[in-house]
């Protein structure tokens, strides 16, 4: 008999899925649809799903070999539907339902040419409910605050990667989210110079 493959396993998603669910379970009411972009490994995906049994979590990638591992991650929990491939650069959205309550991104912003955050805030205003809610994770530049040198170091050896990536700033962010009608709600410093960044329509 053949062994299933293992799931892939991200250290950094085990060590930040505490803190950002800490915000998440804040931030929601008891019920309501996600949609994950980006979901990667699945490890996100499993540990918001179980513990927020009220909600019904959508996880994506545009990767489709990461349709795997999030399946086998998410593996049992009733709430969570089949992974599904999902590019945010793909030109229409058209078969992802709207009225959504939480669209989620970790991780993504940085690791994606410039692109990706335009097309993501046109998209997320169009799929959200009028109460619902985009939350973004990652390392970003705040004007006046000094960056951090792990972050510095990041943000270099991103750019080596793939001169399109790299941090993002926030204002940039931010200018790109009002263009779409969306609003910065909240900014929420989490550990290893992570920000936990809340978006609401206009
Ligand atoms: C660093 S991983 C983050 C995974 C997970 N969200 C986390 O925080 O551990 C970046 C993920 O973004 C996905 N990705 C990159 N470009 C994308 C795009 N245009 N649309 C959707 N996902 C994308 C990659 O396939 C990868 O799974």
């Amino acid at each position: 008999m053949t062994e299933a493959p293992r799931p892939a396993y991200s250290a950094a998603a085990e060590r930040n899925r505490g803190p950002i669910l800490e915000q998440l379970l804040r931030l929601l009411p008891a019920s309501g649809s996600a949609l994950e972009i980006a979901a990667g490994t699945g490890q996100h995906a499993a540990h918001f799903a179980a513990a927020l049994p009220g909600w019904t979590w959508q996880p994506t990638d545009a990767d489709a070999n990461a349709l795997t591992s999030i399946e086998a991650w998410c593996r049992g929990l009733p709430n969570v539907r089949p992974a599904r491939q999902l590019d945010v650069l793909a030109p229409s959205w058209a078969d992802i339902p709207t009225g959504l309550d939480l669209i989620y991104a970790s991780n993504l912003l940085h690791i994606a040419p410039w692109a990706v955050c335009t097309a993501l805030m046109k998209h997320a205003s169009q799929h959200l409910r009028a109460t619902g809610l985009l939350v973004t994770y990652g390392a970003v530049l705040i004007d006046g605050v000094p960056t951090a040198a792990s972050n510095l170091a990041f943000d270099a050896d991103l750019r080596a990667r793939n001169p399109a990536w790299g941090l993002r700033r926030l204002a940039d962010i931010e200018t790109q989210a009002q263009e779409a009608g969306l609003v910065l709600r909240e900014t929420i410093a989490l550990p290893a110079n992570n920000h936990l960044l809340v978006w609401a329509l206009a």
